[in-house]
């Protein structure tokens, strides 16, 4: 099994996922499909190729394209806009930035959670607010990693899958931007208890309004999520952009 965890980690895209991922699925797919020859090779490529679609799915498609070394010549060089064109989210947001620079001037954070990070801190994090970084990636983490440590911010890392932890720091200000919609069949169920767990006076949650294929979708609303928000009672507002759907919310309990 460790074998074939290594060769599925051997596309770059999926290299910075934990073994403990690739294994469960790896697993979950054996099991699943009754796979009983998995030492022969016709089964080792359909189950390889298989587990990596299944992987791409929680990370691969967005995956940053050039590899750590250049980008941390980019960041060395100070070249933040370079940066944000590597990784699809980042680069989609671009002409959004400003909007969310508002945001943040409004409720004035002084510690920031960002869960599935990517890349995004590179733009959002500064001197005077302590941000804490989570990814199941470790390639994009050690981007932000080199990012905090060049310009002195008070920031930390971590390698977590955000559908397992419980524990969160206490913040001023949750980010979770295009994460929800990707955490599988207990999407709801996991976002209603990170909502619920959570100990940040204020989240900003966003979702695509374009499919992969880059339509636009008919319904970006996500009604689901909403209904979340009417059950804890938590107040919200809305902004829409070209590619994103904001959700500010007020967590008045705290
Ligand atoms: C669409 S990207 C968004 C990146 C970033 N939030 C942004 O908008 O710029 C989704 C991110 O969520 C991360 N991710 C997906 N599933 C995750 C999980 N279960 N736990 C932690 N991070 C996850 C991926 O690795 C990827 O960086």
């Amino acid at each position: 099994m460790d074998n074939l965890v290594k060769k599925i980690k051997e596309k770059f895209e999926l290299r910075g996922l934990p073994d403990t991922l690739v294994l469960s699925l790896l697993e979950d797919y054996i099991n699943k499909n009754k796979i009983k020859d998995i030492h022969s090779e016709k089964s080792k490529k359909i189950v390889i190729k298989e587990v990596r679609e299944e992987l791409r799915k929680y990370t691969g498609q967005y995956a940053s394209k050039s590899n750590i070394k250049n980008r941390k010549t980019l960041i060395i060089n100070n070249n933040i806009e370079e940066l944000l064109k590597n990784h699809s989210s980042t680069r989609e947001r671009i002409e959004d930035y400003p909007l969310i620079r508002d945001v943040l001037k409004r409720i004035n954070p002084k510690s920031i959670l960002d869960l599935g990070c990517g890349i995004n801190p590179i733009v959002i994090a500064e001197k005077g607010i302590k941000y804490h970084a989570y990814d199941i990636n470790h390639n994009d983490l050690i981007v932000v990693e080199q990012f905090f440590k060049i310009n002195n911010i008070n920031g930390d890392i971590h390698h977590k899958d955000i559908r397992e932890e419980t524990t969160f720091p206490k913040v001023d200000l949750c980010i979770i931007f295009k994460v929800l919609d990707i955490l599988g069949d207990r999407r709801i169920g996991i976002s209603r208890d990170l909502l619920k767990n959570i100990d940040s006076r204020y989240f900003l949650i966003s979702f695509a309004t374009r499919t992969l294929t880059g339509k636009p979708m008919n319904s970006p609303y996500r009604r689901w999520f909403e209904n979340i928000l009417k059950t804890l009672k938590y107040k919200y507002e809305v902004k829409r952009t070209k590619q994103e759907l904001f959700y500010l919310i007020k967590n008045d309990k705290l």
